[in-house]
C-alpha cells in the first residue's frame, strides 16, 4: 500500500527546494502526496499559520515532509510557534537526526578535509530544553519590563535522546559525545550528563565522552574526523548543526528528520536551511538538503533501497561537477533535482 505523506512546503525557498525533492521521490517511490499550504502566507490571510484542526489533519499521515518556516512580514517566534515546533512538540518527534557528510565533489571550507575525514551523526533532543517555551514577559512598556525563557530538562527526554544516540553509535564507529554546558551550569546539563553515563552503562561497546559546547564548536573544525555521534541539547545542537552544514559544504546541503523512533505519530523530514528570503522565488536555491531529506524519510519508512539510491544519485551528481550557485556551480534548483533523475532513472535497483 502507498503511504500517504503530508507536504508543506512553507515559505521562501521552501516550495522551491521541496518541489525538487518530491520529483526525486516520486522517481524512487511510490509515495502519495497531499499538499498543505500553510505558512506565512496563509497566515498574513486568516491570522493563523495552519488550520486550527491542522495537526489532526497530519496525524492521519505517515510522515510530513517540509519546506521552510519564515518570512520578514510575520515574526519569527509568531511563525515557528506557529506551526514548526508544535509539530515537533506534539507529535513528540524527540529526536532531530542530522547526518553530517561532505560528498564527493563537495569543497567544504576545511583545508586539507575531505569525504573520508567528515562524517558526523548529530542527535537533537527536539521536544524541550531551552525550547520548553516556558516563560513570561512581564510588565511590557514599563521600566519593570521584564522576560523570562526557562530551559526545562526531563529525565524522560534526555534519556530518550542519550539512547537514540547510543544505538546509533553502536552500528557506527561507536563513539557518542554528550555536549553540555555542565561546567557553568547549576543544574539543567548537570543532569543530561548524569543520565548519559547512566545510558553509557547499558552500551558497554560505545564510548562515552562529554565534551563542553563551546570546546566541541572547536574540535568539529580542528578534528572533524574525531566525532562519530553527538548528542546534544536542542539549543547547542542547533547551534553545532549550523556549524556542521557549513563544514559539509553549507546549508543548502544539510537534511534533518525530525523523528517519532517509535513510528506512532508521523516523523517530519525537511532541510535544515531556512526559507531564505533573498534568494527566495529566483529557482537557484540548492535543493541537496530537501532531497537528502527526502531520503531519511524513505529510510524512516522503511524503504531503504529507495533510500540508499537516492542518497547515491545525489552523490553522483556532485561528484559530476554539477552544483548550485552556493556550491560554486551554476546549476538551478530544477536543473539538479533533474541530474538527479536522470541517474535515478539509469540505475537498476527496483522500486521499493
Ligand atoms: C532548525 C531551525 C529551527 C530551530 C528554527 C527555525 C526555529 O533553526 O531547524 O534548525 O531552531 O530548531
Ligand atoms: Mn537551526
Amino acid at each position: 500500500m502507498a503511504e500517504r505523506v503530508a507536504v508543506i512546503p512553507g515559505d521562501g525557498v521552501g516550495p522551491e527546494v521541496i518541489k525538487a525533492g518530491v520529483r526525486c521521490l516520486e522517481a524512487v517511490s511510490s509515495l502519495e502526496f497531499e499538499w498543505f499550504d500553510w505558512g506565512c502566507e496563509r497566515y498574513e490571510k486568516t491570522g493563523t499559520m495552519m488550520p486550527p484542526d491542522g495537526l489532526e489533519t497530519l496525524a492521519r499521515h505517515r510522515a510530513i515532509y517540509l519546506g521552510a518556516i519564515g518570512w520578514p512580514t510575520v515574526p519569527d517566534h509568531i511563525s515557528l510557534w506557529g506551526l514548526l515546533l508544535p509539530i515537533r512538540k506534539r507529535f513528540e518527534l524527540y529526536v532531530n537526526v542530522r547526518p553530517v557528510k561532505l560528498l564527493q565533489g563537495v569543497r567544504g571550507p576545511l583545508e586539507g578535509r575531505g569525504p573520508s575525514d567528515i562524517d558526523m551523526l548529530f542527535i537533537r533532543e527536539n521536544t524541550e530544553g531551552e525550547y520548553s517555551g516556558a516563560g513570561g514577559h512581564v510588565h511590557v512598556g514599563t521600566d519593570l519590563e521584564l522576560a523570562v525563557e526557562t530551559s526545562v530538562f526531563t529525565k524522560t527526554a534526555v534519556e530518550r535522546a542519550v539512547r537514540y544516540a547510543f544505538e546509533r553509535a553502536e552500528e557506527r564507529r561507536g563513539s557518542v559525545i554528550s555536549v553540555t554546558k555542565s561546567n557553568a551550569s547549576r543544574y539543567t546539563y548537570v543532569l543530561w550528563d548524569q543520565v548519559a553515563a547512566r545510558v553509557a552503562m547499558d552500551h558497554p561497546k560505545v564510548r562515552l565522552e562529554r565534551v563542553l559546547v563551546d570546546a566541541m564548536a572547536a574540535r568539529m573544525v580542528a578534528n572533524p574526523g574525531s566525532v562519530d555521534v553527538a548528542v546534544g541539547s536542542n539549543l547547542f545542537a542547533d547551534i553545532l548543526t549550523d556549524l556542521a552544514a557549513a563544514i559539509q559544504g553549507g546549508m543548502g546541503t544539510a537534511a534533518s528528520a525530525n523523528l517519532d523512533p517509535s513510528g506512532k505519530r508521523p516523523s517530519m523530514f525537511e532541510p535544515v536551511h531556512g526559507s531564505a528570503p533573498d534568494i527566495a522565488g529566483r529557482g537557484v536555491a540548492n535543493p541537496m538538503g530537501a532531497i537528502l531529506s527526502g531520503a531519511l524519510m524513505l529510510r524512516h519508512l522503511k524503504l531503504q533501497d529507495a533510500a540508499a539510491k537516492l542518497e547515491s544519485a545525489v552523490e553522483a551528481v556532485t561528484a559530476s561537477g554539477v552544483k548550485t550557485r552556493d556550491l560554486g556551480g551554476s546549476a538551478t534548483t530544477t536543473e539538479f533535482a533533474d541530474e538527479v533523475i536522470v541517474r535515478l532513472k539509469a540505475s537498476t535497483v527496483p522500486h521499493r
